[in-house]
C-alpha cells in the first residue's frame, strides 16, 4: 500500500527556467554549466530540490515545452555530460533534481511525429491523434490554447492532427498502449541516470473522447471554442497517471508534481489523495487572465481552506505563487513600487507558513518584478502574441492590446535572472535572448546575499526555520477569522509548539482583532525587520510577522 512519502514533506523546491538563469558561454542563452556555477547560491538559500524547466532537445516553439528528443539535451543548454555533472553536483549538495516531463504532446519535429504524418499505415501512425475532415473542414470546433483551431491538416495523410497547444505541439495518443510503454521506458531511463523526480506538464488532458464532440463554450474572437467543458480530468486520464505511478514513480521512489487543471477541490484530490497513487502533490494551473481578474485575498483564503480540509488526512500540497507561466508575484499580489520589498517579504512569510511543499521560482527570492516591454515585437512568448492578436480581433486599439499583453505575458517571469549591477545583470556577456529588466541595478542578488534585511535573507531565514520546526513542516493549520479580508492570521501547531503568521495583504494599515496575538511570543521573521516583542495590534502596509507562541 502506498504511503505518503515523508521526505517529500521536507523539500523546498527551487524552479530554474534554464534559458534565463545563467549563461556560461556568451550566446545570451542560459545553460546547464551556468546553472552549475550558481548551485552554491542555491545552497546558500537553503533549498534542497531543483526543478528544471525543459532542457531536452527542442525547436523552442514554446521554449522547450515542445520536445523533439526526450533522451537528448538541447545543444543550446549543453550536453548530456553537463546534465550528468549537474545531477552529481546537486546530489553532492543534498539537492534532489526534478525535471519537467512534457508528454501530453511532443514537438512536430519529434521523429515519431515526422514518421506518423507520412501515411496512415506507418509504425508510428497511431502515436498521435488523427481524424478525417468533417464536411471538408476541421473535425470539430475546438480551439488551440495559443490561438486558432486545435486541428492542423496534413495533405500526405488527408487528415487533421489534434494539438491543444501550438500546431508545433501535436498531442500524443495516450489511448495507444505502445506509446505509453515508450514514455514509461524513457522515464525509467532518466530515473536510472539518477533523476529524482518529475513535474509533469499539462497532465489533465491525456485522455480525450474518441468521438471529439463540439465544445458548447462560446467561441473566442477567432471563432473556435476552448474544449475545457469536455477534456480535463477524464477517468482514463487518472488511469494513465496511476499506471505511470505504478510503472515508474513508485518503483523509483520519485517525487512527483502534476500540473493539473482542477476547478473543484474534489478534482484536485483525485490527483493527490494518497490511496489513489497518482502524484505526491499538484500545481493547479490557473491561467494568468483568470488569476488577474479573479484574484483576491478572500478567494485565496477560500482556496487554501478548502484544499486543506480535503487533503489533511491523505494528501499534500504544492505551495507556490510564481512560475514561468505567471506574472511576477510581487507585481500581482503585492506592490512592485513603494512597498516592493516589504510586500515581497510578506508573500514569502505567508507562503512559507502554510502546510505543504514551498516552491521558489527563480528571482522571487530577490523580489524581481514584472517587465513591461514597449512593443509587442519585444515579446518572445507566443501566448503574449496570441493575447495581443485576440485583443485586436475583439476591436481593441494597439495600445489597449499591448497593455493586456504586458499584464498577462509569461515573459514577465522569464526575463533573465538579475545577479548583479554589472552589464546585463551578470546573466550573460553576450546579447540576452530576452530583454533584461532595467531595474537590475537596484534589484539583484549580489546586493542582497550579505544584507540581513534583504528579501533574500528573509527567504533564507524561512527556509532554515522549516528544517527545525515541525509546526511548519508537519503541523496542523487553522486560519482565524479576522476583521479584514486583507488580514490573514494562520496558526500552525505540532505538539506543544505553536506558530502564528500574521499578514497584511494591503497597502493600508490594519488593526488586528484584540486577543488574537498573545502577550508573550518570540518574533521569528518580520517583513519590516522589526525585532523583539513589538506591538502588532496595528499592522503597517504589507506587514507580516511570524511568531512562536511561548
Ligand atoms: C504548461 C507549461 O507550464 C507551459 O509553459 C506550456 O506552454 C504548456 N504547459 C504547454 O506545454
Amino acid at each position: 500500500m502506498y504511503s505518503n512519502k515523508d521526505w517529500v514533506k521536507d523539500l523546498v523546491i527551487y524552479q530554474v527556467y534554464p534559458r534565463s538563469f545563467q549563461d556560461s558561454d556568451g550566446d545570451g542563452i542560459g545553460d546547464i554549466p551556468g546553472i552549475i556555477s550558481r548551485l552554491d547560491y542555491l545552497k546558500e538559500l537553503g533549498i534542497n530540490a531543483v526543478w528544471l524547466s525543459p532542457v531536452y532537445r527542442s525547436p523552442n516553439d514554446d521554449n522547450g515545452y515542445d520536445i523533439s528528443g526526450y533522451k537528448e539535451i538541447n545543444p543550446e543548454f549543453g550536453t548530456m555530460q553537463d546534465w550528468e555533472r549537474l545531477c552529481d553536483e546537486c546530489h553532492k549538495r543534498g539537492m534532489k533534481v526534478i525535471m519537467d516531463l512534457v508528454v501530453n504532446h511532443s514537438s512536430d519535429e519529434h521523429p515519431w511525429f515526422m514518421e506518423s504524418r507520412t501515411s496512415k499505415d506507418n509504425p508510428k501512425s497511431d502515436y498521435y491523434i488523427w481524424r478525417d475532415p468533417k464536411n471538408g473542414k476541421e473535425p470539430n470546433n475546438w480551439a488551440s490554447v495559443f490561438g486558432g483551431s486545435a486541428w492542423e491538416y496534413v495533405p500526405e495523410r488527408g487528415q487533421y492532427y489534434y494539438h491543444l497547444f501550438s500546431k508545433k505541439q501535436p498531442d500524443l495518443n495516450w489511448d495507444n498502449p505502445e506509446l505509453r510503454e515508450e514514455i514509461y521506458s524513457m522515464m525509467k531511463w532518466w530515473a536510472e541516470k539518477g533523476l529524482d523526480g518529475f513535474r509533469v506538464d499539462a497532465i489533465s488532458y491525456l485522455d480525450k473522447p474518441q468521438d471529439f464532440p463540439d465544445s458548447k463554450l462560446p467561441p473566442n474572437p477567432d471563432g473556435y471554442s476552448f474544449s475545457s467543458d469536455i477534456v480535463p480530468g477524464r477517468p482514463d486520464t487518472h488511469a494513465y497517471i496511476h499506471e505511470m505511478n505504478e510503472k515508474v514513480f513508485s518503483p523509483y521512489n520519485m517525487v512527483t508534481v502534476g500540473e493539473v487543471i482542477a476547478d473543484e477541490t474534489e478534482e484536485l484530490c483525485r490527483y493527490v489523495a494518497s490511496e489513489r497513487e497518482e502524484f505526491d502533490m499538484a500545481i493547479p494551473f490557473v491561467a494568468p487572465v483568470i488569476e488577474i481578474n479573479t484574484w483576491s485575498p478572500k478567494k485565496l483564503r477560500e482556496d487554501i481552506s478548502a484544499s486543506y480540509s480535503a487533503l489533511q488526512q491523505n494528501g499534500w500540497w504544492a505551495r507556490f505563487f510564481s512560475n514561468h507561466d505567471k506574472p511576477r508575484q510581487v507585481s500581482l499580489y503585492g506592490n512592485d513600487k513603494e512597498y516592493r520589498e516589504v510586500s515581497a517579504k510578506m508573500l514569502a512569510i505567508f507562503l512559507h507558513s502554510l502546510p505543504g511543499t514551498p516552491f521558489v521560482y527563480q528571482g522571487e527570492e530577490i523580489g524581481m518584478t514584472n517587465m513591461y516591454f514597449e512593443s509587442i515585437d519585444d515579446y518572445d512568448d507566443l501566448d503574449a502574441k496570441n493575447t495581443y492578436n485576440m485583443q485586436i480581433l475583439s476591436g481593441a486599439t494597439p495600445e489597449e492590446a499591448l497593455k493586456e499583453a504586458q499584464m498577462l505575458s509569461r515573459d514577465n517571469a522569464r526575463t533573465p535572472m538579475q545577479w548583479s549591477a554589472t552589464e546585463n545583470a551578470g546573466f550573460t556577456t553576450g546579447k540576452p535572448w530576452l530583454g533584461i529588466n532595467p531595474n537590475y541595478s537596484e534589484i539583484n542578488a549580489e546586493n542582497q546575499i550579505n544584507d540581513p534585511h534583504s528579501v533574500f535573507s528573509t527567504y533564507k531565514t524561512l527556509i532554515a526555520l522549516r528544517k527545525n520546526c515541525k509546526a511548519i513542516s508537519r503541523g496542523s493549520m487553522e486560519i482565524a477569522d479576522s476583521v479584514s479580508e486583507n488580514l490573514f492570521i494562520i496558526k500552525r501547531s505540532y505538539g506543544n509548539e505553536i506558530l502564528l503568521a500574521v499578514c497584511n495583504f494591503s497597502d493600508e494599515n490594519i488593526s488586528v482583532d484584540s486577543g488574537i496575538i498573545p502577550d508573550s511570543y518570540e518574533l521569528l521573521v518580520s517583513s519590516y525587520d522589526r525585532e523583539g516583542n513589538i506591538n502588532l495590534t496595528n499592522l503597517r502596509p504589507y506587514e507580516a510577522a511570524l511568531l512562536r507562541i511561548k
